[in-house]
C-alpha cells in the first residue's frame, strides 16, 4: 500500500501531527502551500482567513511536489479555520480522484469543536474511514494528541 500523508499547516501543528503519522506509517509526505501567501500576524491571518472560509474562497495551490494520483491512499491533515477546514485543503479536493483515495482525516484545532468542520469536509470524500480531532500545543489538552495519533494509525493499518 503506497500512502501519502497531505496536509496544510500555518502555525506548525498539524505539520508536526503529519510528520510523526507519515514516519509511523512509512508515507510520503507533501504539504500544500498557497501561491499567494498568508499574512504573518495572527490578527491579520483570522481576518483573512476567516473572510476565505466564509466566502468558501478556493485559493490557487503552488504546484505539488509529489504525484497523488501515484499513491493507493490519501491521509489528509487540516487545521480547523472558523469551524470548518482551510481553503487550501477545500482546493486540493477539487481533483475528485484524490479527494476519492482520501481515506483517512486528521484535524487541528484550537477548542476541539470540529463537527461542523467534518461535515463540510466529508461530503468530499466518499472514502473516508477514520478521522480524529486533535488540539492545538497552546492547549492543555494537546498531552493527549500522541495517544490519538497512535490509534488513528492503528486504525489505518
Ligand atoms: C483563520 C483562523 C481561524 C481559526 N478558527 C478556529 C475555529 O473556528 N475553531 C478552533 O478551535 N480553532 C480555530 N483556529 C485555530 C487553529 O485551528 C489551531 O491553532 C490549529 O492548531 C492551527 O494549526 P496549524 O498550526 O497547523 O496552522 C483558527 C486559526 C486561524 C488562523
Amino acid at each position: 500500500m503506497k500512502r501519502l500523508v497531505v496536509y496544510y499547516s500555518l502555525s506548525g501543528n498539524t505539520q508536526a501531527a503529519a510528520e510523526k503519522i507519515a514516519k509511523e506509517l512509512g508515507a510520503d509526505l507533501m504539504r500544500l502551500d498557497t501561491a499567494k501567501p498568508m499574512p504573518k500576524s495572527f490578527a491579520a491571518q483570522i481576518f483573512v482567513g476567516g473572510g476565505q472560509v466564509a466566502f468558501n474562497h478556493i485559493p490557487k495551490l503552488k504546484p505539488f511536489e509529489l504525484d497523488p494520483g501515484a499513491y493507493d491512499e490519501i491521509i489528509l491533515g487540516s487545521p480547523i479555520w472558523n469551524g470548518k477546514g482551510v481553503p487550501a485543503v477545500n482546493a486540493f479536493l477539487k481533483d475528485e480522484k484524490a479527494a476519492a483515495k482520501v481515506t483517512s482525516l486528521f484535524f487541528l484545532s484550537a477548542g476541539g469543536e470540529v463537527s461542523k468542520g467534518l461535515e463540510a469536509i466529508t461530503k468530499h470524500l466518499p472514502n473516508l474511514k477514520n478521522s480524529v480531532s486533535l488540539l492545538d500545543r497552546k492547549n492543555e489538552d494537546s498531552k493527549d494528541n500522541d495517544a490519538k495519533i497512535a490509534q488513528f494509525i492503528e486504525k489505518i493499518r
